[in-house]
């Protein structure tokens, strides 16, 4: 995967966004279109996995025809939001192995404090594909990279549904090797962090919390 940012400008996934930008769509709504735009974008951070071929017998001949190649990939979600595009990725990827790193955002400093980490195995062997709707500060991002780094993890890339400018450029310094996958880059931070226009807390949106 070639580009540091690949915005995934497809008519789907923008209709959706726009769906569950608006703040009139309620949780459960909201949870559904994550799912529903998690299966597009999905399809976009894989689309250089490595396939290599394997030999079956289709009901009238043998043939050889492409597998996924290598290790199980990694899919590591970051909480708590992460969840939600988690979900639709195993629709996709069932036999995916899961991790997931628990930071929150200290809203003063608007630095991630680590609670939660707990990964897969054999990190160094699997492509490690990185979960969270929001990348505002890129600040959490990069945290959990750094972490998944230290754990052995090499061919890594991330897959958010918004981005802000300084979130993608933090990612570009910080991890210029871990491409960003997102279905739009919004115009800027406000003073708090959050994205704008944006659709506000991705966690409390989909969970139903304040
Ligand atoms: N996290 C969110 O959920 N929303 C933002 O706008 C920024 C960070």
């Amino acid at each position: 995967m070639p580009d540091h940012l690949t915005v995934v400008r497809h008519p789907l996934v923008q209709h959706k966004l726009t769906l569950m930008r608006d703040k009139n769509t309620a949780s459960a709504g909201f949870r559904r279109l994550l799912r529903e735009i998690s299966h597009l974008l999905a399809y976009e951070v894989t689309r250089d996995l490595k396939v290599a071929t394997t030999t079956i017998e289709t009901p009238l001949q043998e043939m050889e025809s492409p597998i996924l190649a290598g290790k199980k990939l990694a899919l590591i979600s970051i909480l708590r939001a992460g969840n939600g595009l988690l979900e639709g990725i195993l629709d996709l990827i069932p036999s995916a192995r899961v991790g997931f790193v628990g930071l929150y955002r200290d809203e003063e400093t608007l630095q991630p404090v680590q609670y939660y980490f707990k990964v897969p195995e054999g990190l160094n062997d699997r492509v490690v594909i990185v979960v969270d709707p929001m990348l505002a500060t890129g600040n959490s991002s990069v945290a959990a990279i750094d972490l998944l780094k230290k754990a052995g993890a090499t061919n890594i890339r991330f897959l958010c549904l918004l981005a802000a400018p300084d979130g993608v450029d933090r990612m570009r310094e910080a991890h210029p090797d871990v491409p960003v996958v997102t279905a739009a880059v919004d115009e800027k931070l406000n003073d708090h962090g959050y994205i704008v226009p944006g659709l506000g807390d991705a966690g409390d949106r989909m969970f139903g919390t304040k």
